[in-house]
């Protein structure tokens, strides 16, 4: 019994697939692996393709994307399927980052959630929807581990951590594809950036890479592993170089370990003109760079048409062969077989579906619950959260009443037009509130930013007005409320693609309300949008409750306000951690312990006094503002009673931990219970402690439980010097609690 719809699909040879290559001539061979995007949507790139009708006749063009609608792709499959000769459908590509026109919350939002079968029905929806206007494969999940929060692009993935991002990369992949990827309402996904593009220098995108083997194996690949386990159907490389040599043409990457090592069978799609880029970083000409991608494994050219432009000559001249020509066309055939194209070209232009199947109250109200779950209490100060419905509030910042910053980074088939503002969800969840709205600041006075970010529309618009003025307007309005909400952090294109930052604070024009809106000491809540971790430590010391909301999707307004008055208790949890300060990136929870670490190897309360000779800063704790899986809720949950059910066992045996969690406080609400492990000896040195199992848990106030989890064989191993993936016998000690500074511990051995 095969259980994804990939390996269902994937005896090869197929004899549809092998009679079709058998028709074909090479030119049309080096067609289909070209891709294609006539514009119209957005293009991440310099570049759009041109004359895209002609290329299709004339056999040149393997997939398109940016088109949607299920009559503008019938269109475009007409134009294959009648005009070019051997009448070969076009795989149909997009951008379905969080979510098609109902827009989820950013990935690193959605992922704080911690609920996979939540993410995994948001998947679906967007399959569904995707699928009702045309599309038939979807350029996600993205599953880069990030560990520098001035990498934009952190917001669209899952965070620091492997095994959360091994579980949001199946989650993921599982709702996209289903279990038969024929069906009208599943795609076929691509995890992507493959690999280590998360690792980028100075997180400056787009930057080289270099990292060693055994960090690579045992931090950065196991998502992407994961993902070609749950039999993604296709994998896109990154743009960085890895030991020297780009994604795109990296041989020892495509072949070696993806195919080879993990068993991968399906495409390989490269990214954004990434062939052509190799020029850029050094490699020689178009015909030369292109050779080198198809030889290292790589079966589709995204927009660059370097291999339709250059593979014929480089046939021709010897420097490729046919039968690399013929197994990246193969590889493209057989994706669109086991999408059903080869059997109906059509299947996916369906008049009909998307009134039916997009932006329905179900989906809308998964978006909102999705929204509500992925939100992450940083602070709570004194009970001023959840507000009272009643009260009057000075709602103020300039994310308050913004409606083109709800969506979040990378939602090109998303529309501003439809999100639900801050301003609106408070007065449709709490009618009976008074709420004065003043906008406060502009997001950044600064105009280059503002420029920068305002690239793909105006996210950030510079008021008129004074800041003396709009800062006034919002002081007076808190003068005269009982509490004061601000809305502030970033403007959604302040993270992504192509949006690093070299300071990750609040922008100053918010900084400077914030600390005046302190001053009223009226009862301060912060909603604080962002794409990536702040450094927030001025913030953090005010007396203010923290809600981080990230950018929330479609249903922001509402989700928010749910959440601000207690219809949803908050359960999310960091997945990234927020350090103090820029310098102190790196930091993250499976640090390792260094030969001279700087507080007890068990202390994670690391801001004492310097040491000298020992592995810490002058200037600045160790430890960071806030740690990896932190999150707080309106009500308290007590620990105890950490247990093992076996104190010794063997390498195939499983052991369950258990530990009592009870609700002690004065709310109903969900915790995410988590467990991290340390192997104490072993040949390659360990981390600190590492992540190894989790399970959000509801209980009703006064309510416990005993909750089991339990770790497998596969969860003690770690890849050794020989990149073995293997276990050593020894102590491993297990935390268990309420984020990755847990401190209940007990420990077992293995034989
Ligand atoms: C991004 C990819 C994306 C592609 C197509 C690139 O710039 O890196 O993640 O899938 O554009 O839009």
């Amino acid at each position: 019994m095969c259980s994804n719809a990939f390996a269902a699909q994937s005896q090869s040879p197929i004899p549809e697939v092998e009679s079709l290559l058998e028709q074909m001539t090479v030119e049309e061979k080096i067609g289909q692996l070209n891709l294609l995007t006539p514009g119209g949507g957005i293009a991440t790139g310099s570049v759009v393709s041109e004359n895209v009708e002609a290329k299709i006749k004339a056999g040149e063009v393997g997939g398109i994307f940016g088109v949607t609608g299920p009559d503008k792709v019938r269109k475009a499959q007409e134009i294959a399927v009648n005009s070019s000769r051997l009448k070969i459908p076009l795989l149909i590509g997009s951008d379905v980052i969080h979510g098609y026109k109902t827009t989820f919350p950013i990935p690193l939002g959605s992922a704080s959630s911690w609920d996979m079968d939540l993410l995994k029905q948001s998947a679906q929806i967007a399959a569904r929807e995707s699928t009702a206007d045309g599309i038939n494969w979807n350029f996600s999940p993205m599953v880069d581990i990030a560990r520098d929060p001035r990498w934009g692009r952190i917001a669209e993935g899952a965070g620091e951590d492997p095994y959360l991002g091994s579980a949001v990369a199946t989650a993921m992949v599982e709702g996209y594809q289903g279990t038969d990827l024929t069906a009208p309402h599943t795609m076929l996904a691509t995890v992507k950036h493959l690999i280590l593009y998360g690792a980028s220098e100075g997180g400056r995108d787009y930057n080289s890479v270099d990292m060693g083997k055994i960090k690579m194996f045992n931090q950065y690949l196991p998502p992407y592993k994961a993902a070609v386990d749950a039999g993604v159907g296709s994998a896109m490389t990154s743009f960085n170089d890895i030991d020297g040599i780009p994604a795109s043409a990296n041989k020892w990457m495509i072949t070696d370990l993806l195919r080879e090592r993990w068993g991968f069978d399906g495409l390989v799609v490269s990214d954004y003109t990434s062939v052509n880029e190799m020029i850029a970083h050094g490699l020689g000409d178009l015909q030369a760079v292109s050779a080198m991608a198809l030889e290292s494994g790589l079966d589709m050219d995204m927009v660059g048409e370097g291999f339709l432009t250059t593979l014929k000559k480089s046939l021709d001249e010897g420097k490729v062969t046919e039968a690399q020509i013929t197994t990246a066309c193969r590889r493209i055939l057989e994706a669109k077989y086991r999408l059903g194209l080869l059997e109906d070209p059509f299947r996916y232009s369906n008049e009909a579906r998307p009134e039916k199947d997009i932006l329905t109250d179900e989906n809308r109200k998964l978006a909102r619950k999705l929204a509500a779950h992925s939100f992450v209490l940083l602070k709570r100060h004194q009970n001023i959260l959840p507000l009272k419905k009643n009260v009057k509030i000075a709602l103020v910042g300039p994310l308050a009443d913004s409606r083109n910053n709800m969506l979040g980074t990378w939602a090109p088939t998303g529309e501003h037009r439809l999100a639900v503002t801050v301003l609106e969800g408070f007065k449709n969840v709490a009618p009976e509130a008074s709420i004065t709205y003043a906008k406060g600041a502009n997001i950044t006075n600064d105009t280059v930013m503002a420029k920068n970010v305002n690239v793909f529309g105006p996210k950030v618009e510079i008021d008129k007005r004074s800041p003396e003025t709009l800062l006034n307007e919002a002081l007076a309005a808190a003068k005269a409320a009982d509490v004061v909400v601000a809305v502030v952090g970033e403007a959604s294109e302040m993270s992504g693609e192509a949006a690093s930052r070299t300071e990750i604070s609040i922008p100053d024009a918010q900084k400077r309300l914030i600390r005046a809106l302190a001053k009223t000491n009226k009862p301060l809540v912060l909603v604080l949008m962002s794409g990536r971790p702040l450094t927030i430590e001025e913030e953090y010391e005010l007396p203010v409750s923290i809600l981080q909301v990230w950018h929330p999707g479609v249903e922001a307004g509402n989700a928010i306000a749910d959440v601000v008055f207690g219809d949803y208790n908050p359960s999310g949890k960091l997945t990234a951690t927020w350090p103090r300060n820029v310098g102190q990136i790196p930091v993250y929870h499976s640090m390792k312990n260094t030969g001279r670490p700087a507080a007890p190897v068990e202390s994670t309360q690391d801001a004492e006094a310097f040491q000298k000779f020992k592995s810490n800063y002058l200037d600045a704790p160790n430890s960071p503002l806030l740690p990896f899986g932190h999150g707080l809720s309106y009500t308290e949950f007590e620990y105890s009673d950490l247990r093992v059910d076996k104190s010794e066992i063997g390498a195939d045996e499983t052991v369950t931990v258990s530990v009592t969690l009870k609700n002690i406080g004065s709310y109903d609400g969900a915790e995410v219970v988590q467990l991290y492990l340390r192997d104490v000896v072993r040949s390659i040195t360990p981390p600190k402690r590492q992540l190894k199992g989790f399970q959000k848990v509801f209980l009703k106030k006064g309510e416990s439980k005993k909750v089991n989890l339990t770790l497998s064989p596969d969860d003690l191993k770690f890849y050794n010097s020989d990149l073995e993936f293997t276990v050593e016998p020894g102590e491993f000690q297990v935390f268990v609690g309420t984020d990755s500074n847990a401190a209940l511990k007990t420990s077992f051995s293995l034989k």
